[in-house]
């Protein structure tokens, strides 16, 4: 149903928790324009509904405009995920007469300088603050997201009171996932479960205040939870990710998986990698499962949880995802939580990659 393109891995943040791999696509290895829309042409071809334009920072591409408009003649819903530093009002104007249909702004906090600490970008917080101004005053719909952890769990309240002000129709607290830069930083992030307990109490309160006005979508940290969550809607099942450079990933962390050969936008089609590759095929469905996870009846709700997270901490992406209380290896995420308490909170921010003039 959606394409994530990730066009991609520059950033003008640095922010400790990004998703993207500790090793990052250069800029000369990303794809071209040209490479850009015969894939979106593909993915539309293919039926997929909607295309979320991501990075890194989407907005560092020159083309986003051009991609955003060839997308939308497509009849593709478009999104971009962006920090909104590079949304100027000449920006928000192009991107209008494209055809854009939505844009996601994270923020880092509720207000500088917490915001532009986590960022490592001064000044970030403000111009995000702009950006959403510009989005609502274009009339398109706003979805304003908070990475929740360790370091500023307590201002959950004023990070939804921010979205309320701002008006977005949509706000997103989500605590950190942790993959990437997140994994590398855990233990100076990941929140105790006093500061859970408090985000949860927060987040309920405030969707029985704004129900039917805002809604608001909350992403619980694995390590707390008793059954692991679907992610992506399941392996191959609802997502086909673009990395920067053409690989077609299952998820955006799929590339630490290892005995994997990506196929490529720039060799294969979307068609074929959907249908055919070993890559989307190899944890699809329920058959590739262990025995305790195809003998749950919620097997076709969480489809096995997180092929990542499996790898990350039990050592084997085709085991049961340890976020399960049932899994052989939970343990594992009482003890990362035990190793973060405590630990000192130094960050070791995303290597920063210069944008072009
Ligand atoms: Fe890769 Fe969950 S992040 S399967």
């Amino acid at each position: 149903m959606g394409l994530i393109a990730e066009l991609t891995h520059r950033c003008p943040l640095q922010c400790a928790y990004c998703s993207n791999p500790l090793a990052l696509d250069d800029r000369k290895a990303e794809l071209t324009t040209d490479e850009w829309r015969r894939v979106l042409g593909e993915a539309a071809a293919l039926g997929i509904l909607q295309v979320h334009f991501s990075g890194g920072e989407p907005m560092a591409r020159r083309d986003l405009v051009e991609m955003v408009a060839h997308a939308s003649s497509l009849g593709l819903y478009t999104n971009i995920i962006t920090s909104g530093v590079l949304l100027t009002d000449e920006a928000m104007a192009a991107l209008l007469a494209a055809g854009i249909d939505h844009i996601q702004l994270s923020f880092q906090d509720a207000a500088a300088p917490a915001a532009d600490r986590f960022s490592g970008y001064r000044g970030g917080h403000a111009k995000k603050l702009d950006a959403a101004r510009r989005i609502c005053e274009a009339g398109l719909p706003l979805t304003a997201n908070f990475v929740v952890h360790k370091q500023n769990a307590e201002r959950v309240g004023e990070m939804i009171a921010l979205g309320e002000a701002l008006g977005a129709e949509r706000i997103e607290i989500a605590h950190t996932q942790y993959y990437g830069w997140a994994l590398l930083n855990r233990n100076a992030l990941l929140p105790t479960f006093a500061q859970l307990e408090h985000v949860n109490g927060v987040v309920a309160a405030a969707r029985q205040r704004l129900n039917g006005r805002i809604t608001i979508d909350y992403v619980v940290p694995d390590y707390y939870a008793a059954r692991p969550k679907a992610c992506m809607g399941g392996w191959g099942n609802r997502f086909i990710n673009i990395s920067p450079s053409g690989k077609a990933l299952p998820c955006h962390a799929a590339e630490t998986l290892p005995g994997f050969q990506f196929p490529t936008v720039r060799d294969v089609s979307l068609a074929e990698i959907w249908v055919d590759s070993d890559a989307f095929s190899r944890f699809r469905g329920v058959d590739w499962m262990p025995e305790l996870c195809r003998a749950c009846d919620r097997k076709e709700i969480d489809w096995g949880g997180c092929r990542c997270q499996a790898l990350a901490l039990a050592g084997d992406a085709a085991a049961t995802d340890p976020a399960c209380a049932h899994s052989p290896d939970h343990h594992l995420m009482g003890a990362a939580v035990t190793a973060a308490d405590g630990a000192p909170l130094d960050l070791v921010p995303r290597r920063l990659r210069t944008l072009s003039a």
